[in-house]
């Protein structure tokens, strides 16, 4: 027996841990049992990386290097945390995973997709999402939110880097259309959770719970 696993992406302040709480509530509601994780993070390891990647700040960090630490922590998450739980018929809720990695450090710091795939394929080849959902809104829709809360590495970086992230999401949802699906996060959080209702519904029918 394998449980589900849901990731939810977008840029900063869209809205992803609330969704991830109410994702994860609904769910509960109708019998699934769930484990919710993040990434970077997830383990002791993997939360200890969050922290470098985070708030590192005397040493500048590489966008390679932060590939490199980025597919350490999710190979930890992975091993340790998201298989087991799949494996015990849990449904897994990850606040972020690989499409992250795509848009931040594939398209915002222009690594380029192909190289972000080669780090995938490594770590997780038989691995993906079940179902996405893509947060998206306008970088000039949630810029006063991002301002109030810009204290770490990827909150104070420039509009440019975000909408370079913003676009990349974009393409990786355009790539992966079957298991991507694009959530109008510009809309009040009332339409924003009917939106992602009308996906779990499906899926918890079709799981036969
Ligand atoms: P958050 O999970 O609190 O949004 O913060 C995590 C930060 O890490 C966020 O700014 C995006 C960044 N990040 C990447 O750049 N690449 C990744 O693969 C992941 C998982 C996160």
């Amino acid at each position: 027996m394998s449980g589900l696993f849901i990731t939810i992406e977008g840029i900063e302040c869209v809205g992803k841990s609330t969704n991830t709480k109410f994702i994860s509530n609904y769910l509960n509601k109708r019998g699934i049992r769930t484990h919710q994780t993040r990434e970077p993070g997830g383990t002791l390891l993997a939360e200890k990386i969050r922290n470098i990647l985070l708030f590192q700040e005397k040493e500048t960090i590489t966008p390679l290097s932060e590939l490199f630490l980025l597919f350490i922590a999710r190979d930890a998450n992975i091993q340790q945390v998201i298989k087991p739980a799949l494996q015990q018929g849990k449904w897994v809720i990850c606040d972020r995973f690989t499409d992250a990695s795509f848009a931040y450090q594939g398209y915002g710091r222009e690594l380029g997709f192909e190289t972000v795939n080669t780090f995938k394929q490594i770590v997780h080849a038989n691995l993906d999402p079940d179902i996405t959902f893509l947060l998206d809104a306008p970088v000039t829709v949630i810029k006063n939110r991002r301002k109030l809360n810009a204290n770490d590495r990827f909150e104070s970086e420039s509009d440019d880097f975000f909408n370079r992230v913003r676009n990349g999401y974009l393409e990786i949802a355009d790539r992966f259309s079957e298991r991507v699906k694009v959530i109008d996060a510009s809309k009040p959080i009332q339409d924003v959770q009917t939106q992602i209702v009308k996906y779990l519904k499906e899926l918890v029918k079709n799981s036969g719970n």
